[in-house]
Parts: structure tokens; sequence; C-alpha cells
């Protein structure tokens, strides 16, 4: 994609490494999520293609089908009291707690964090110490945050309220709290590039003159081995849906402009105060997006790579300096790499495995995983579609521009993705048995 060379930028930041460095006390962490942020280079595989459920895949290291957060709403375990009680008093920071680091987590948790009837702004996750949590759905102006359990309010003041620069705020405060004697781990998670993609002032003119990038399957119906959703998409989209698209992608790279802001920040800081060369940075994102493909206009859920793959970088002490792992990585293989670059066991029941030995030594040989799960519980409501009346029963969700409609409860599927040096497949089963493929 086109997108490579705006990233160049902070992956030559994050790649300076510093060869072998001695461990000689625990590393500090600091984790910097996007959200819907598709792939720039290389990197991981969301094992499920929506923010809530891929969410507490990052915190536990297990698949959807092992948490149960299965959509965005409560009903769907998203911040539940389920959710909460059997699984967030074991996510891999409750185990970093216990080692003594100092915790702390700002911007977009789950999307329903906060409401009250799943315990409201007070309901603090177990495990973090400092606690800046945004009351559901990414926003750039007009929310409110939890503070530490206290409701604050913001407006939308670009100097003062614009979400990504107060979650850097708020994480310099922190980062001015620590020294050299004892561990942290800092998780920030920035709305860019969500929905609504408000940018920040100072860049709504940056890029007037990029387009979103043309894939081959850019603007064209993916045809009749695909499941209906896909199938009732446009033969070819209509110039005015393109413009839209267009406008969309322009303002996603400009709210990112302000998270490369927050890294550049972040990393001068933690240099200035002799704290980066022991400290862990992993960059990357709850899910994928798309923009056109398969004339779908823009979001996500799809099994296709364009809503599952997202970057992945990281740099670090011992981490060797531009090492790519050539097998894949997936969202549930984070928490058990944390904890094993922490020095901590990773408890038995997590799905993933940790990648911490190839980030150290190039050499080390691939894993033996050749094979892994892509879900997703498709979402709808009964409701008729606004201005759509070919959808009076409901039954289909996020159709955002010219009834064009990118989810429904009978988009749920679970595929077997094959990937290894002998194989690449991915075999589907749909809710609906529709389809069942293999390509
Ligand atoms: C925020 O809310 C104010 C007051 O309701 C409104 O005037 C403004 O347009 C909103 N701004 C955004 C970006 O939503
Ligand atoms: C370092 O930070 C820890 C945790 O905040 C604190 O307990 C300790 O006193 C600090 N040490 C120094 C030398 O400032
Ligand atoms: C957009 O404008 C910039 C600055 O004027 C220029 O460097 C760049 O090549 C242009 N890109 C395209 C795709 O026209
Ligand atoms: C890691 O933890 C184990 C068991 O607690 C301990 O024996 C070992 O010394 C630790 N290693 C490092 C590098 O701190
Ligand atoms: C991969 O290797 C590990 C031990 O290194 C083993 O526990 C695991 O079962 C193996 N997985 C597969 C799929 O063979
Ligand atoms: C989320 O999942 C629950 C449980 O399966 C379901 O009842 C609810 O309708 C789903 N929500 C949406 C918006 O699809
Ligand atoms: C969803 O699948 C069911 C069969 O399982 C079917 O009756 C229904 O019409 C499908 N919904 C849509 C919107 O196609």
């Amino acid at each position: 994609m086109k997108s490579n060379s705006f990233f160049t930028f902070h992956y030559l930041l994050l790649l300076q490494l510093w060869g072998i460095f001695c461990i000689y006390q625990s590393p500090n962490f600091v984790v910097i999520l996007t959200d819907d942020q598709d792939i720039a280079l290389g990197g991981l595989f969301v094992t499920t293609p929506l923010c809530c459920p891929s969410r507490a895949s990052i915190l536990t290291g297990k698949y959807a089908r092992n948490h149960h957060v299965r959509n965005n709403s409560i009903s769907g375990n998203c911040n539940s009291k389920y959710w909460q009680n059997k699984h967030e008093d074991r996510t891999f920071i409750t185990h970093f707690k216990k080692k003594g680091y100092s915790t702390f987590y700002a911007g977009k948790y789950l999307n329903q964090y906060g409401k009250n009837e799943v315990g409201g702004v007070k309901h603090i996750p177990p495990g973090w110490d400092k606690w800046v949590g945004l009351v559901g759905n990414s926003c750039y102006y007009n929310y409110t945050l939890s503070i530490n359990g206290k409701k604050v309010e913001h407006g939308s003041d670009p100097q003062k309220d614009y979400l990504t620069n107060v979650i850097l705020e708020h994480s310099l405060e922190f980062l001015s709290q620590q020294n050299e004697s004892s561990p942290f781990f800092m998780f920030l998670s920035p709305p860019s590039p969500h929905a609504p993609f408000t940018p920040f002032s100072r860049f709504k003119s940056k890029f007037s003159n990029l387009s979103a990038p043309r894939t081959p399957n850019f603007g064209m119906n993916g045809g009749m081995r695909k499941h209906w959703l896909l199938r009732q998409t446009p033969k070819i989209l209509p110039p005015s849906v393109i413009e839209s698209i267009d406008d969309v992608f322009r303002n996603r790279w400009r709210t990112l402009l302000s998270v490369d802001e927050m890294v550049y920040e972040v990393y001068v800081n933690l240099k200035k105060r002799k704290l980066l060369e022991n400290t862990y940075i992993f960059f990357t994102s709850d899910n994928g997006f798309h923009l056109g493909q398969f004339s779908l206009p823009w979001d996500k859920r799809q099994l296709y790579e364009f809503d599952v793959r997202v970057p992945l970088l990281v740099r670090g002490p011992a981490v060797e300096k531009g090492v790519e792992i050539k097998h894949p990585v997936l969202n549930i293989d984070l928490a058990p790499t944390f904890l094993e670059l922490a020095n901590i066991s990773i408890p038995a029941d997590v799905d993933g495995e940790s990648f911490a030995p190839y980030l150290k030594k190039s050499k080390e040989k691939l894993s033996n995983r050749t094979s892994f799960i892509i879900e997703h519980q498709g979402e709808s409501t009964n409701e008729p579609i606004p201005g759509c009346p070919q959808y009076m029963a409901g039954e289909v969700h996020t159709c955002e521009i010219d009834c064009i409609c990118e989810d429904s409860w009978n988009n749920t599927y679970t595929c077997v993705r094959q990937l290894s040096d002998k194989e690449n497949l991915i075999s589907c089963t749909f809710k609906d048995r529709e389809v069942e493929f293999c390509f």
C-alpha cells in the first residue's frame, strides 16, 4: 500500500535499536494501540476483526471463543459483568502488578467501558494503578473520561480537548513520576484513526492531494464466490462514494499525525529521562480497515487481510536491529510476549504464544504454528435502516453510505487460516452455512 512511505518515519524511529543490552532489572513497557489502523508493513494478524473482541484478546491472550467477548455490545460481553468477573482480573497487567510494576492506562478500553449498568466510571479494571479510561467508543471531542474512577468531561476546544493530545499529556505526567529503579507498564490507546476521523486543527489540510490506495480489489464487487453480504455490494462503486472514501482516507492519515507526535514525544521523553534503554515500545492496532475493497465503502468485520492485518513494530532492550519475524504473529501473542519479556510466567490457559525469542535472535527457528483461527460474530439490530426500505426486516448493520451494508447477524464466521512455508489457505464456515469455501 501507498501508506508505507508515511510510516517509514516512525519505523525508523522505533527500529533504531541498541543491540544486546544487559538486563539487570525488569524492563519497562510502552504499548501504543491505535484503533482501526490498517496494515502499514508486514505485521500482526488479529484473530477477530472487531474492536471489543480483539482488545479482549490482547488483554487476555485468548481467542474470542475462550474469553466470550463476541461483539461491541454489553450483551455480547463487551465490558459486561461476565467479562469483569471471569477474565478482567486475570489480564496480563494483573501479573505485572503482582511483580511490583507501576501501571498506567489511557484512552479507549473496551467499547462499553464506563456505562452505568456495568459499573460506570468508578470501575477501574484490576491491575492498573493510574487509569484514564474513555467512556464508550473512540471519538475526538465531547467525551467523558474516568480519571482514577472520577468522571471528567471534555468539550471541543482543540487546545484542551483533542483526545489523542489529552492522552499524551497524561502519559507524560505518568512518565515524569517514573525512574530507573522501579519498572512501569504504560498502555496508550488513542482513538486515531477510528471514525469520525476528526483531525487535530493543525493537521486539517494535510495530505489534501492524496487519495485512498487503488488496490486490485478497489471499488469492485467480490463476485459469486463470496458470502451474500459481499455479493450485494455494487458491481462498480459510484464516483460519489469513491469521493467520500478518499476523504475518509485523508482524514484517517491526518488523525494519525497526532499519533506520530505522541510516539515522538514519548520517545524523546523516555530518552531525556534515561529510561529508553530499558523500555520496550510496542506499536499496533486492534483490527484492520478497508476503504473500497470489494466495493465495501469503509469499515472492518471481514475475514480478508485488509481487516485482520495490522502494523506491529517493536523496539527495546535486546531486540535485534531491523529484525523481521517471518512467521505470523497474532494479537493473542502480545500478552504472553509482554510476560516473557518481563520474566513473568505465562498462565497455562493462554491461547497465544510469546514471540519474544524471535525478537532477540533473527536466526531463531520459526514458530511451529501452521494455522490459527479468524472469527467474528456479525452485529445487527432488528431496526429498519433509515432510507433503505429493502432492509425493513433489519438483520443488517453499518450501512453508512448508499445502503451498502457491511455487517449482519449472518456475517458470523469461523475460519481456519493455514499459513506456513508450505501452505497459504483460508477455509471458512458461516453461521447461515451459505458458503463454505477454501482458497
Ligand atoms: C461538541 O458539543 C458542542 C456542544 O454540544 C457542539 O457545539 C459541538 O459541535 C460538538 N463538537 C463536536 C466535534 O462534536
Ligand atoms: C522510583 O519510583 C518508585 C515508584 O514510583 C518510588 O517508589 C521510588 O521511591 C523512586 N525512587 C527514586 C530514587 O526516586
Ligand atoms: C502532494 O503534494 C506534495 C507537496 O506538495 C508532493 O510532495 C507530493 O508529491 C504530492 N503527492 C501526490 C500524490 O501528488
Ligand atoms: C527470571 O525468573 C526466574 C524465576 O523467578 C529467576 O530464577 C531468574 O533469575 C529470572 N531471570 C532474570 C533474567 O531476571
Ligand atoms: C510447537 O512446539 C511446542 C514446544 O516447542 C509444543 O509445545 C507445541 O505443541 C508445538 N505445536 C505444534 C502445533 O506442533
Ligand atoms: C451481541 O451479541 C449478543 C449475544 O450473542 C446478541 O444478543 C446481540 O444482539 C449482539 N449485538 C449486536 C449489535 O449484534
Ligand atoms: C440470514 O440467514 C437466515 C438463514 O439462516 C435467512 O433466513 C435470512 O434471510 C438471512 N438474512 C439475510 C438478511 O439474508
